[in-house]
């Protein structure tokens, strides 16, 4: 075979002419909001399309501790959950910038809201109980939704909560998460916490 026959081989390693350079955040973006929300997936998408790194708290807690959150839940109690969600969120605000989905309880804590507040810019989905409850396949991953009966209650519990510590408020009735990750990839490019180097 002659080397023009050779199948050209896509060298990784190259810089693409095409392709533009990844993003860069100016802070962390913290995304909070209740269970169902969206947090994890609008967060998730809007990293992969603009090449930002991301990480879902939840997520980090269940790899730390060996163990999925219902069971943490079930075996030391929603206090030792809490506990190790501050450390984490701690952690985090202290790193470089990236996108992290909050669990839907981390603004309970006053300690957390005031990370919250001083550490990036908070993006708060909204989200009602009902649509909530249509989003999340296994209910039983989320020890605290219950009902909906319960759902609304704690939403309107949380809603103040949220609203404390939220730079921006995005309502998510009838959007789904690519929809979603366009909406705040645009407000994050808007107030230049998210830009595209040349
Ligand atoms: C919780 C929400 C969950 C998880 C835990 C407690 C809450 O996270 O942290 O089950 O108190 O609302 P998601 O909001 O990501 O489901």
């Amino acid at each position: 075979m002659s080397s023009s026959d050779a199948p050209e081989v896509f060298d990784f390693r190259k810089p693409q002419k095409d392709s533009p350079a990844p993003a860069r955040l100016t802070q962390s973006v913290f995304f909070v909001g209740f269970m169902g929300a969206g947090k994890t997936s609008v967060t998730r998408k809007l990293a992969r399309r603009v090449g930002v790194p991301s990480i879902d708290m939840d997520t980090f807690i269940e790899r730390a501790a060996s163990r999925k959150i219902s069971q943490i839940f079930a075996e030391e109690g929603e206090a030792a959950f809490r506990a190790m969600e501050t450390d984490v969120l701690r952690t985090l605000a202290a790193g470089e910038p990236q996108l992290v989905s909050c669990g839907g309880g981390i603004v309970l804590a006053a300690e957390n809201r005031e990370i919250l507040k001083t550490s990036g810019f908070v993006v708060y989905l909204q989200v009602t109980a009902a649509e909530a409850a249509s989003r999340i396949s296994n209910l039983s991953s989320r020890p605290l939704f219950r009902d909906l009966e319960n759902a609304e209650r704690v939403i309107k519990e949380r809603e103040p909560l949220y609203e404390e510590v939220a730079d921006v408020s995005v309502d998510t009735s009838g959007r789904g998460s690519s929809a979603l990750a366009e909406i705040v990839g645009e407000i994050l490019k808007e107030k230049g916490i998210l830009w595209q180097p040349k």
